[in-house]
């Protein structure tokens, strides 16, 4: 995907720099024209020769350079590329890329382009948890800015935490998908059938867990994400079973629909579906239900008034397909909807059920992902975290399958 793209790469001043020389050899490796600019930090950390030496090419540093504005102005430079890649990108980059500051070479660039811009943070674990670092990071996603890591690790300071940045060959790999989902989204030939042969169970919508026969403990999930994925699973090819919980919605034509009401169904229809090549954990699962229903309606006057309802924990249906014995699928995909710490909690879910991938997307209030069109997810695997841009509902899928294909392939 990477051969004949043309990549501008901006080094920021962290100690991460270093990796960044291996990043021009590996996506030059793969064909791509790499051009760098240097901040005057980065180069405390890499020289200008090094980096000049392997991107064969000058290296731009100073906004004002009579011989690189002759040569190509700074307009060009930043419009030229078909992607702008910033790695390391350091906390101060970030704020300047928030805030739309252009008082040196790089925050200019990346002020002035329409180009796509990728983010590679690297940083120490407490700025990047710095309320100010996740602020501007959520402003930068909610602009499209595509960003790749941070990992979780030892850092150069001595200390351990999320800050590390992602490993080169990760990098490169964000960037080949990129430009490979700007390919396919701008395919007219129609979809590639990756599944075909495939067959993979797909959860969807929220449960509903009865209190009494006219009520019962619900929560906001529209199904709209699920069955999007539905759709686009059978778009690919792959025989699609939904087993949703109560919608509003059609379920997509071409999938066997199992409707479903409470988690302990859920669950049943879920296992009964297998054995499947993967399964697709999106549903809004309730933790907890309710310990007796009551046969009847509760009354405000009764004597065992429904004021306290005393719940029982459900049954993990994400947890129970991922630590199957027997017939585990070969992919296990959960969702993580949070509202804080958006990673660090899709991470430590993903450990805690046994799962391959989390998507994990951010429900909090303003976000407008429950019940809206759009989401902003990010990919949480041992390939290293992805970011995805904020796009619709039907792209995150669209997206999903496909790396669902790909990771299936023979
Ligand atoms: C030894 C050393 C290591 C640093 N490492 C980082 C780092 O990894 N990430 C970061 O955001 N800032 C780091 N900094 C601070 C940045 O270099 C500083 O904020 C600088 O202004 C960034 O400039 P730039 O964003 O234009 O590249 C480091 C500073 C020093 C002295």
């Amino acid at each position: 995907m990477l051969a004949g793209k043309k990549i501008l790469l901006i080094i920021g001043g962290g100690v991460a720099a270093y990796k960044s020389l291996l990043l021009i050899r590996d996506l030059q490796k793969q064909g791509a024209f790499v051009r760098c600019v240097l901040t005057p930090a980065g180069a405390e950390f890499v020289t200008p020769l090094s980096v000049g030496g392997l991107s064969g090419d000058r290296v731009y540093q100073e906004l004002f350079d009579l011989t690189a504005e002759a040569e190509m102005g700074h307009i060009e430079l930043s419009r030229s590329a078909d992607l702008l890649v910033v790695a390391p990108t350091t906390a101060d980059l970030m704020a300047k890329m928030a805030n739309g500051l252009a008082n040196d070479l790089a925050s200019t660039l990346l002020l002035a382009t329409d180009t796509p811009v990728m983010i590679a943070p690297s940083m120490n674990v407490r700025m990047w948890e710095h309320p100010a670092t996740q602020k501007n990071l959520k402003t930068l996603k909610s602009r499209g800015v595509l960003t790749v890591g941070p990992d979780e690790g030892d850092m150069a300071c001595g200390e351990y935490g999320y800050g590390r940045m992602a490993e080169p060959e990760v990098i490169a790999d964000a960037i080949g998908d990129h430009f490979e989902f700007a390919a396919s989204a701008e395919t007219t030939l129609g979809t590639p059938q990756g599944l075909r042969g495939k067959r993979i169970v797909v959860t969807s919508g929220p449960t509903h867990e009865p209190i009494d026969p006219v009520r019962y403990i619900a929560n906001r999930s529209s199904g709209k994400q699920g069955h999007a994925i539905a759709g686009a699973l059978v778009a690919e090819g792959a025989e699609v079973i939904l087993i949703s919980g109560p919608t509003r919605l059609d379920a997509p034509s071409g999938c066997t629909l199992r409707a479903v009401e409470t988690a302990e169904e859920m669950l049943s229809e879920t296992l009964n579906a297998l054995p499947a090549d993967a399964v697709v954990c999106a549903a809004a699962v309730a933790d907890y239900r309710v310990e007796a229903v009551a046969e009847n309606k509760l009354k405000k006057d009764d004597e065992n008034d429904a004021r306290t309802l005393s719940l029982v924990e459900n049954p993990d249906i994400l947890k129970t397909i991922s630590q199957l014995p027997n017939g585990r699928p070969e992919l296990v995909i959960g969702f993580a909807a949070e509202t804080e710490k958006v990673i660090d909690h899709a991470s430590a879910k993903r450990a805690r059920k046994g799962c391959d991938w989390i998507v994990a997307n951010d429900v909090s209030t303003g976000t407008g992902t429950f019940g809206g069109d759009d989401n902003q997810v990010t990919l949480v695997r041992d390939a290293g975290n992805e970011s995805w841009p904020k796009m619709s509902k039907d792209d995150v899928a669209r997206r999903l399958a496909t790396k669902i294909s790909e990771a299936l392939k023979p």
